[in-house]
């Protein structure tokens, strides 16, 4: 098996039914963190851990990600006669960035069905899925950190991390043994999605990043419907472990739910806040509000 992560899927066939209305015309990845949309934050993650080809797997009413990641003739002119270079160039920037193919899910039975609409485009390969809800903020990006764990484990990896509390309730979660000498490093024995808080196996939760063995699209075709009746890629994975190992990564870096209102919240003041040219107006402002 190859130990270079090529592909990477990114599901955005979701309704976003959290970000109402502010979704109903525009597809959820497209929404705006500071300014750039979600979906970019997670296509320039998959760049940034060597990745050189994206499938985005997409649904009815969500060409605006497609335009996105396509030229824009009309906007490149306008901004070119307009002498507007940073911005021309931040424009043609998107559009070559990395090619991206799409594939519909033509019915939204689930993210494991999401995922298994891409069979035939990753092939016999293992591959990398982003959800782009979930924006990592890490000095090495977190699927990077998770390229090079494979590179040593050469095995499925999901990305984890620790939630306290009923909030458990809302992800895949692992049942799983630490790994002697890499206290990142889980091996996972089980895992279920989305348990109630007294069921759950632990306390590490499954977080947007995988990277998978091609091994997975076979299990995804014969799941039976799982929790929330959706075919679930956490069962999927689960059908791994009949045959192969799994491993729980817990990566560096902070993940904020931006398909979440209060996660989108607080990621758009940390992002701000980072920022050279918003971080110190933005500061002042905080200042001076009255809490
Ligand atoms: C999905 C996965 C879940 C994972 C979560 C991370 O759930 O099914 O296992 O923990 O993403 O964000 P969703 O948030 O799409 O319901």
């Amino acid at each position: 098996m190859t130990k270079k992560i090529h592909k990477a899927v990114i599901p955005a066939a979701g309704f976003g039914t959290r970000f109402l209305p502010a979704t109903k015309a525009i597809p959820k990845e497209m929404l705006a963190l500071v300014d750039k949309p979600l979906i970019q934050y997670g296509v320039e993650e998959a760049l940034a851990a060597g990745i050189d080809e994206i499938i985005i797997v997409t649904s009815r009413g969500k060409s605006a990600i497609e335009d996105h990641f396509d030229m824009s003739p009309e906007l490149e002119s306008s901004l070119e006669a307009r002498g507007k270079t940073e911005l021309l160039e931040l424009t043609r920037k998107v559009s070559n960035m990395v090619l991206v193919s799409y594939v519909r899910q033509k019915e939204p039975l689930g993210l494991g069905h999401a995922v298994l609409q891409t069979r035939d485009m990753v092939g016999d390969e293992p591959f990398a899925v982003i959800l782009p809800d979930d924006v990592i903020d890490a000095a090495t990006p977190c699927l990077k950190q998770m390229v090079d764990v494979f590179g040593q484990v050469e095995s499925s990896i999901l990305a984890t991390q620790i939630v306290e509390g009923p909030a458990i309730s809302s992800y895949g979660v692992l049942d799983c043994d630490p790994v002697k000498d890499n206290p990142r490093l889980h091996a996972v024995k089980g895992l279920v999605e989305k348990p109630k808080q007294a069921d759950a196996p632990s306390k590490n939760a499954i977080i947007g990043r995988y990277i998978l063995t091609p091994h997975i699209f076979e299990l995804l075709e014969h799941i039976p419907k799982g929790a929330g009746g959706e075919l679930q890629l956490t069962d999927g994975i689960k059908g791994l472990l009949d045959t192969e190992k799994v491993f729980g990564y817990t990566f560096e870096g902070r993940r904020y739910d931006a398909g979440d209102k209060a996660g989108m919240l607080q990621a758009t003041v940390d992002f701000a806040l980072k920022r050279s040219d918003l971080g110190p107006g933005l500061r002042e402002y905080l200042k001076q509000i009255r809490l």
